[in-house]
């Protein structure tokens, strides 16, 4: 997967070189481009903001560096789609690229988001700052892209920076090769729409505080059904609102577990 990040502040988006996603580009899994906006601009201050029509407070990020980033980087990853294409032999018209726009006034990123765009052989991330970015460029990009605006949640962060870097890590974990062991994938919280059962290690006795009993049994049937037990009371208790759109799957192994 080809993931191209553009953002004021490109040293923002450094960490993803690092651990896990680091890894990932070094074994040519991932290959993560990040641009600087500014360098999109002609004038002596490189300026990217302007002031709102209509008035109000604060700046609005100015289309055109944007539009000249978008087409550079929409270059990048066709080039490389074609490339592909060709080595595949595959003769069928290539999808839309996905533009990503994180924003609070988005659709909150999910991890069947996160599943859905690691499936997609490129991503673009557009990175706001100040009010946001001229909806025109939203407009005009959707000729060539798909363009999703993302919330990370009901929150203002300053800028979209943070969120790139969550949700590339969310995405970037599911490309297949990039997480050593697949099995812990499925095991995770959200995997099948309920929260994560608890998880210890050894001492079994520690400051007076014991391993559940039942984990030290040896007993596989009664370990997967006491640990979707915790699942179930975690998700009722902290996110009561995601018992109701937990995967059918699940249910049915609850019925059978409780
Ligand atoms: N930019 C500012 N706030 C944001 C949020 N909650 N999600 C995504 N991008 C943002």
């Amino acid at each position: 997967m080809r993931i191209d990040v553009v953002s004021i502040f490109p040293e923002y988006l450094a960490p993803l070189a690092l651990s896990l996603l680091g890894r990932a580009q070094e074994d040519g899994l991932l290959t993560l481009a990040v641009h600087d906006l500014r360098e999109f601009t002609f004038d002596r201050h490189r300026t990217v903001d302007d002031t709102p029509y209509g008035g109000g407070a604060g700046m609005v990020m100015k289309a055109e560096p944007w539009a000249l980033a978008l087409e550079a980087v929409l270059a990048e990853q066709t080039g490389e789609a074609s490339a592909a294409n060709l080595h595949d032999g595959a003769s069928v018209a290539p999808r839309r690229p996905v533009l990503v726009v994180p924003s609070p006034a988005g659709a909150v990123f999910t991890q069947a988001m996160a599943y859905e765009l690691a499936e997609e052989p490129t991503l673009a991330f557009a990175c706001g700052r100040y009010e946001g970015i001229d909806e025109r460029v939203l407009e005009w990009a959707s000729e060539a892209f798909d363009v999703r605006p993302v919330s990370l949640g009901d929150y203002v962060l300053n800028g979209g920076e943070v969120a790139v870097m969550a949700m590339v890590e969310a995405i970037g974990r599911l490309v297949p090769g990039v997480v050593g062991n697949p099995e812990s994938l499925v095991e995770e919280s959200h995997s099948d729409g309920l929260l994560e059962y608890p998880v210890y290690t050894k001492p079994s006795s520690w400051r007076g505080h014991e391993v559940p009993e039942v984990l030290l049994s040896g007993n596989h049937g009664k370990i997967a059904t006491w640990r979707l037990e915790q699942q179930l009371r975690r998700t009722a208790a902290r996110r009561p609102e995601l018992l109701d759109g937990a995967d059918a799957a699940a249910y049915g192994k609850a019925e059978r577990a409780v």
